[in-house]
């Protein structure tokens, strides 16, 4: 069972997880804080030990062990310009990724939009939704699930799965991690607003695949091209025979020649 005293001890954040929600099992983290009341206070963390209808991006379900991983969801309520969704996207990969790699020194890759790879197997995503009213923007809810102490994955995955557990054959402190995460995460949001040149330029430094020839499959579209840059928002940017055309959302992979 996670220990949220072990878990708060570390916690150094003004806003994120300060109001903690835990459940045992929960239909989804994300769909709770989206029909949410207006009431709760920004930076509230929802963590479920076990969700029943977890969601994953572009309407796919995301699985995870019971008592095993972490699956959570971040209702952000200070977001004011719709162009700060991918990067609050971008800023959560860079953060799960540092917080990674400072306790488990492990070489961490981003891949876009918002996949979290060790040694191209993926260990965490992310599904960020939005509830906009008329023009405001009324909350976002980011919802992470990263591979924590699972260590057996049936099923078909896009993306070959990994945990922390796996790659550093040991039992991992699920409570040291979300609270380093949110330590990362709230100053890697901040970033997002006050400098989002310097949040891309991380990004791009931890994306492997810029650079290389790569399909990009969204929605019914398949395109092959270099995967030339992320522009100011967060998009892909495929260089193709007869000029350049962007991606907001979609399935990227490496295209051998
Ligand atoms: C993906 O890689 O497709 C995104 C996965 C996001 C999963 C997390 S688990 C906590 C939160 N609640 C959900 O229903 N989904 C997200």
């Amino acid at each position: 069972m996670f220990n949220i005293e072990d878990f708060d001890i570390k916690l150094d954040t003004a806003n994120l997880g300060r109001n903690f929600i835990y459940a045992e099992e929960i239909s989804s983290t994300n769909s709770y804080l989206m029909s949410s009341d207006q009431k709760l206070q920004n930076g509230t963390l929802f963590l479920a030990e076990y969700q029943t209808n977890g969601k994953g991006r572009l309407d796919r379900i995301w699985t995870s062990q019971k008592n095993s991983n972490l699956t959570f969801s971040i209702l952000l309520k200070d977001v004011n310009k719709l162009s700060e969704i991918n990067l609050i996207n971008l800023a959560t990969s860079l953060a799960i990724a540092q917080s990674i790699e400072n306790l488990f020194q492990l070489n961490i890759e981003v891949k876009w939009p918002n996949d979290i790879l060790i040694k191209r197997k993926k260990v965490a995503g992310i599904l960020s939704e939005s509830s906009i009213i008329g023009k405001r923007i009324d909350k976002i809810v980011v919802g992470i699930g990263i591979n924590v102490n699972q260590t057996l994955f049936t099923g078909k995955y896009l993306i070959q799965p990994t945990s922390l557990r796996i790659e550093k054959k040991r039992i991992i402190n699920r409570e040291k991690l979300l609270s380093e995460l949110l330590n990362i995460l709230e100053e890697a949001l901040q970033l997002a607003k006050d400098d989002p040149a310097k949040l891309l330029n991380d990004w791009r430094a931890r994306c492997k695949m810029i650079g290389e020839i790569v399909k990009i499959e969204s929605e019914n579209v398949s395109k092959v091209g270099i995967f030339e840059d992320i522009d100011k928002n967060g998009s892909l940017i495929l260089k193709v025979k007869d000029g350049h055309e962007k991606f907001y959302f979609g399935d990227v992979s490496l295209r051998k020649i």
